[in-house]
């Protein structure tokens, strides 16, 4: 039977390769040869917040690790399963060659079985190259984004049966009008020279309850793989996977030799109908209007090398915080808990393989045909995976290769449709989604473009807006507030045209979360300011766009875009004034006194459901030289009051709040959870020009990532507290120059 150890503690680090550390065979002699211990997910080196050279963890370096290998593992296959390393990588067994793996995004597993060593050590060597090879993709010009270093997933012992279940996919089939259907293949390798006689038994059950089991006999072939179709028909009642409520089925595989159970694999899978048609994209036959931002995986300080709890959240913030119905895992294959988690919430997924506008030789192709293969395996049964982007992200067409790239998607996956995402007009269309970054908007009256002029066809086709906005207007979280005003509105107006256009079936912007990226992108201090919120995911103004697309009775939100100073505008005052709401109207009093009643622009924004309020006149407030007054926003909904924001006309600093995402987290030396801290005033507004530094504290068995001696960026920003292995409650606070927190507790407790 199977039995999986994540290898995550031990492992020793240094930052060169070389041909010695091959003949070392005890980690003590790497411990000896200066060797440092780290855990998973790792970087090779933490970079500082900004203003680094992106060079700094572009190197080759070693990952030793002691397996613990005994005669309980003799007649077993063994294997060690990577989820990602960056982006080159040589894995050795006792001083030998096993494996090489191209690609910093897609996952590999090396079988040890005949190279183990029963009667001493067992050391495993991973030659991680993190720098930029152009034999891979995304590398071989410039990318606006960084590819950090390291072992940045989990790595994986995996010790099976000669014979085991190497993968499933399923395939449910969805009858909108009577019974559903489940079709699976089961892919069983057999490592014996002969073939067997196997029964391969599936289970499909809804939380915990069999609903449905199927038994099949095959003959599996020797030494090879062989695929074993089973099926699931007359599937009654089943409930349906969807954004509302994602409903998930567990699915086991059973595989039998001779009676006797040899593996158990189990996966997760939803039962849904998605797909784009030229009218429209259809989830279950109910037309949906796709609105949606862009994710890096990327975070400050340790990249993409953060654990499962910091990719779910993300989920968690796109779809509970920005209220998106999908994400776009701009450039690549992101992590699986990442997926897991927009499974279980009901986030749609484009994802694609890695690249970015370059294409390379013959060679770089054949690793991107393998990130093709390798995204689809792996994903294949998220259900909320709609398409498969099988083009590098906006590069020219090249017509043989993009034809194999969608080939081997369709063979692969006959369920999805592929897209592509291209910025070039009238390019090859060979997916099945037109899918096209449309920059078109610039402030002016154009918004977007229309179909035909990107696709150049005389009929409608499916059709979506894969990016728009990032570089056309880089807005930071603190920049002026004209600036975040108008960087909010550019969101508003390219979502409703979106919306309000037939021939578009959804928009996503570019993009959510800010990134550091190389040189020559950004805002030369390698950050790109380009998300909705920033790189600690702190909201701009423009996330509340998103945020605001949500029933009021779920959760109100009156979001005024001003800091209401009398004098930070140009010219002064805070007009024109645009409320991000979903309130039916909002009442205004300034200076304690009514001053009037302000419903949504809905004939201006009839695309979004819930459009700004914009208002142009307050005559008090136009004025340079008058005086300036509190200010305070009631909103309604059915006609109760629902929300109230009050800003105070003389801000000071008042408190410095502190707050985790987490109150428990788990104490295997690899969980972690976010804390802000944010400086308000007396009514609690951040204070986006308080410019101090913090000292952050912490006690118990906890860890700072990154510095914990921090300026405040625009009066707030944010770190990561990381478990140890030992439990208990680690305690956090902070000082700056002129505030303390409170102090907050982070139970950390052992996993169950
Ligand atoms: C696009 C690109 C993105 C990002 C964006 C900035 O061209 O696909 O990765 O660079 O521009 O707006």
């Amino acid at each position: 039977m199977r039995q999986v150890t994540k290898l995550s503690h031990g492992w020793l680090f240094k930052e060169d390769f070389s041909d010695k550390y091959l003949t070392m065979r005890k980690s003590e002699d790497f411990r000896g040869d200066s060797f440092k211990e780290v855990s998973l997910p790792h970087m090779t080196r933490e970079i500082p917040y900004n203003y680094f050279d992106e060079k700094m963890y572009q190197f080759i370096s070693t990952y030793a690790h002691q397996l613990d290998i005994t005669e309980h593992h003799r007649g077993k296959r063994v294997f060690v399963d990577f989820e990602g390393v960056m982006g080159y990588a040589e894995v050795f067994l006792n001083g030998e060659l096993l494996h090489t793996h191209k690609g910093g995004y897609t996952p590999f597993a090396v079988e040890l079985t005949t190279y183990l060593n029963f009667a001493g050590e067992n050391l495993l060597v991973v030659k991680a190259d993190s720098t930029e090879r152009d034999d891979i993709p995304p590398f071989g010009n410039v990318i606006d984004y960084l590819c950090y270093g390291g072992i940045y997933r989990d790595v994986h012992l995996r010790v099976v049966e000669p014979t085991y279940i190497d993968n499933l996919f399923a395939r449910p089939k969805v009858n909108l009008n009577g019974p559903s259907s489940l079709e699976t293949t089961v892919f069983v390798n057999n490592a014996a020279p002969q073939s067997v006689n196997a029964q391969v038994k599936l289970k499909l059950s809804y939380q915990g309850e069999t609903v449905a089991t199927k038994e099949t006999t095959a003959t599996i072939d020797a030494a090879q793989e062989t695929k074993v179709e089973v099926a699931i028909h007359e599937l009654k009642n089943i409930k349906l996977w969807d954004i509302d409520v994602p409903n998930l089925y567990q699915l086991e595989a059973t595989l039998k030799i001779n009676g006797e159970v040899q593996d158990i694999y189990h996966t997760r899978i939803g039962f849904r109908e998605a797909i784009f048609k030229p009218e429209g994209f259809f989830l279950n036959g109910r037309k949906l209007h796709i609105r949606g931002l862009n994710r890096h995986q990327s975070y400050p300080y340790v990249g993409y090398a953060m654990p499962e709890r910091v990719q779910k959240r993300d989920a968690d913030i796109l779809k509970y915080e920005l209220r998106l119905n999908l994400v776009r895992t701009s450039h690549y294959p992101q992590s699986i808990h990442f997926l897991d988690r927009c499974d279980e919430i009901g986030l749609l997924v484009f994802e694609e393989i890695p690249g970015w506008q370059h294409i390379g030789g013959a060679e770089w192709k054949e690793v991107s045909y393998n990130d093709v293969r390798a995204m689809i395996t792996r994903d294949w049964n998220h259900p909320s995976i709609i398409l498969w982007g099988v083009r590098i992200n906006e590069s020219p067409d090249d017509h043989d290769f993009f034809l194999e790239t969608n080939r081997i998607a369709r063979e692969l996956d006959p369920t999805r449709q592929t897209g592509g995402v291209r910025c070039h007009r009238l390019s090859e269309f060979l997916e099945d989604v037109f899918t096209v970054n449309d920059f078109s908007h610039s402030g002016g009256e154009i918004i977007l473009d229309t179909q035909k002029s990107w696709t150049g066809l005389d009929h409608q086709v499916p059709y979506m807006v894969t990016e728009f906005n990032g570089h056309m207007f880089p807005t930071k979280r603190f920049d002026q507030e004209e600036r975040l005003m108008e960087h909010a509105l550019r969101h508003v107006r390219v979502q409703d045209k979106a919306a309000k256009t037939d021939e578009i079936h959804g928009s996503i912007g570019w993009c959510a979360f800010d990134y550091n990226t190389h040189f020559e992108f950004g805002a030369g201090d390698r950050i790109c300011y380009h998300g909705v919120m920033d790189m600690f995911r702190i909201p701009k103004f423009a996330a509340y766009v998103y945020s605001s697309q949500v029933s009021p009775k779920e959760d109100p939100v009156l979001e005024p875009v001003t800091l209401w100073a009398r004098g930070e505008r140009s010219i002064g005052g805070v007009l024109p004034l645009v409320i991000l709401t979903n309130c039916d109207h909002v009442d205004i009093r300034l200076a304690g006194q009514d001053f009037g009643r302000f419903y949504p622009a809905r004939e201006k924004f009839p695309g979004l459901e819930y459009p700004p309020i914009v208002i142009d006149h307050i005559p008090e407030t136009g004025e340079w030289g008058s005086t300036w007054f509190d200010g305070e926003f009631i909103g309604y909904h059915e006609g109760k009051e629902v929300v109230r924001k009050r800003f105070i006309k003389n801000p000071v600093a008042a408190e410095l709040t502190i707050k985790a995402d987490d109150t428990q987290i788990y104490a295997d030396g690899q969980d972690a959870t976010r804390v802000v801290f944010q400086a308000v005033d007396q009514v609690g507004n951040p204070l986006p020009y308080l410019a101090d530094f913090i000292k952050i504290e912490l006690t118990g068995p906890g860890e700072i990532i990154g510095p914990s001696e921090v300026a405040l960026i625009g009066g707030c920003v944010a770190t990561w507290v990381k478990s140890t292995r030992e439990p208990g409650t680690i305690t956090i606070r902070a000082n700056s120059t002129r505030l303390t927190s409170e102090t907050i507790r982070i139970e950390s407790t052992r996993h169950v």
